[in-house]
């Protein structure tokens, strides 16, 4: 592996931009190219972003041999095909939340790169944050007593007019795929899978879901109570419960700098400030795989975004969310 992991970026939307702003606080990445769905659009980011060599096709960007790591940024119904091309190349993938649209097809993807034994990670940041890593570890380690539950909601405010991929159904649209996964997975990290899942939605005229409630029932007695939305700027807010204590995440809990950990009545404030945008954490995390030469990575495990994907599956199916056509 050479002194710096070299990035390739794959469609050239907001998300990507963001990407490649914050690889920057890395002096181990370097982005060599950008590959798009058309020469014009990778030309426009390159040029943007100072980045060397611009291609008008995905597979000539997977076939780049000056790319060693490719991060996948394109809609969510277009994850599938990326993320495969990118690995019947060889090359390491890094491929937004969520992977795809229904477990099967993740599950495709996760087999093709055991298969091939190439790196693949979700790129769900979260879990990267150090804040979150630090809750992860005081709730391992018993700080609040049993987690006994987990409450996370995620609203944007629109409006978003209806060509734009949150609101249409052929682009995988709606609350649920786009930020209702990081309730999901924040639950997740504190409370693993769940036995029972209920769920409701107001969906729109076009059929993606707007305002969304999930209750997730656990073995153990726990619940988590989970809601997303595309229809007003809700807290972002979220609390972890025990019985000795409680972990109160401030806005925005899926990138926070700092929490409030309850021990009965006496609060301590943990603080883990960070520069940037906090998406260097995921990029830190796959070159450390790569040098250790992991094909998946411990903090962000295939299997465990299976199991997230697993939990959507039930809420879609649930809510009636039907991407099938
Ligand atoms: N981790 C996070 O915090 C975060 C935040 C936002 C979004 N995301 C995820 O990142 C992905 C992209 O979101 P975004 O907000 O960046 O979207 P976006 O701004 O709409 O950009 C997506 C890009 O994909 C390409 N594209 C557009 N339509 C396409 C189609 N039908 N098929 C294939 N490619 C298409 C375009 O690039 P070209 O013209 O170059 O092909 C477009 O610029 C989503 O899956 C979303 O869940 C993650």
């Amino acid at each position: 592996m050479a002194d710096r992991i070299r990035w390739g970026i794959l469609s050239t939307g907001s998300i990507a931009s963001t990407f490649v702003d914050d690889l920057r606080l890395l002096p181990d990445a370097v982005v060599t190219a950008v590959g798009s769905r058309t020469s014009a659009a990778a030309e426009r980011f390159a040029a943007a972003h100072d980045i060397p060599r611009a291609h008008g096709s995905w597979q000539a960007l997977v076939d780049d041999p000056e790319v060693d790591a490719i991060y996948v940024a394109t809609p969510h119904t277009a994850h599938f095909d990326a993320t495969m091309l990118s690995l019947a190349a060889g090359k390491a993938t890094l491929t937004e939340k969520p992977f795809t649209l229904d477990v099967a097809s993740s599950e495709t993807l996760v087999q093709t790169a055991r298969e091939r034994g190439v790196f693949l990670m979700e790129a769900m940041w979260m879990r990267c944050i150090p804040a979150v890593r630090r809750m992860v570890d005081l709730v391992a380690g018993g700080a609040i007593g049993e987690p006994t539950a987990v409450h996370a909601d995620f609203g944007m405010a629109g409006p978003w007019d209806g060509t734009h991929r949150l609101m249409s159904r052929a682009l995988g649209g709606g609350a649920l795929y786009d930020v209702g996964i990081y309730p999901v997975t924040f639950a997740h990290l504190f409370l693993g899978m769940p036995s029972s899942v209920q769920a409701w939605a107001r969906m729109t005229p076009g059929g993606v879901d707007a305002n969304t409630g999930i209750l997730l029932g656990y073995d153990s007695g726990a619940l988590a109570a989970l809601t997303c939305g595309l229809v007003g700027d809700s807290a972002r807010r979220a609390t972890i419960t025990g019985t000795t204590g409680r972990i109160e995440v401030p806005r925005d809990f899926f990138h926070p700098q700092a929490f409030t950990l309850w021990r009965g009545d006496s609060p301590s404030e943990v603080e883990l400030p960070f520069e940037g945008a906090g998406y260097h954490f995921e990029a830190a995390e796959v070159h450390r795989c790569l040098r250790e030469g992991l094909t998946e990575s411990p903090l962000i495990p295939l299997a465990g975004t299976l199991d997230i994907l697993t939990v959507l599956d039930a809420v879609r199916v649930k809510v009636g969310l039907d991407y099938s056509d």
